[in-house]
């Protein structure tokens, strides 16, 4: 039926940052707050799907009508998204660190008198939408990414879209004159195989809605 798109469907979704520890009072992060991919994980939700929200840390409450799965690092993101498979949709929002410390220290690390400070040894993360897009029995049918950047972002885009495996990539310009991270406005453009699609400037909960009728249409 019209009203609910997407009745009887399995969505994963994650959202947030990632905070990759250094020592027990430490981490590495970034500025997302999470609140697109949890807008998303609740207009999928309103649409009739059966929605896992694996989420970074974020201030945000759990959506309504949504399984939320609160997660810290990279690799339990990635832990927690294989257990939510097999699902149809996948929608990856998270701003997932890309690198991690290599030997996260057991106790917080101490200036130890010599002036020098101590070396972090990073090492790459897991990318988790690039799994998921290439995984051989469990790949989602509809596989969706985001790409957040700066600078030539058509051209980022389909690198992704390619690179990832991905269906579809959801293209945002987060130079800081957008004030998109954090803010509660996104302008997306979104980049398929068949095209680039560009909208208006909307609510991250208005973006969210026409997106989950846009999955609904090609899942
Ligand atoms: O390569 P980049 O981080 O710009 O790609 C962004 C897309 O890839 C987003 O959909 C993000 O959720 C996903 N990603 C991921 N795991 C990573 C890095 C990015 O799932 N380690």
């Amino acid at each position: 039926p019209k009203d609910l798109p997407l009745k009887g469907k399995r969505i994963v979704i994650t959202a947030g940052p990632t905070h990759e520890p250094i020592d027990p009072v430490r981490y590495i992060a970034n500025r997302s707050s999470g609140k697109q991919g949890y807008a998303i994980a609740e207009a999928a939700a309103e649409a009739g799907a059966q929605v896992t929200l694996v989420s970074g840390p974020t201030i945000l409450a759990d959506p309504k009508g949504v399984e939320t799965i609160r997660v810290e690092s990279a690799n339990a993101m990635l832990a927690a998204v294989e257990c939510a498979l097999p699902a149809d949709i996948a929608i990856m929002a998270a701003a997932v660190a890309d690198w991690r410390v290599a030997h996260d220290s057991n106790q917080k690390i101490k200036k130890d008198g010599s002036g020098l400070p101590p070396a972090l040894n990073l090492v790459e993360n897991p990318d988790i939408l690039k799994t998921v897009g290439h995984l051989q029995d469990k790949r989602p049918k509809l596989v969706v990414g985001f790409a957040a950047e700066t600078n030539d972002l058509i051209a980022n885009a389909r690198g992704k879209l390619e690179r990832k495996g991905a269906d579809m990539i959801v293209a945002n310009d987060v130079s800081p004159e957008n004030n998109v991270m954090g803010g509660d406005n996104n302008t997306v453009r979104l980049v398929t195989h068949g095209g680039v699609e560009d909208w208006p400037k909307m609510g991250k909960d208005e973006v969210a809605r026409q997106l989950v009728q846009k999955i609904a249409e090609l899942s």
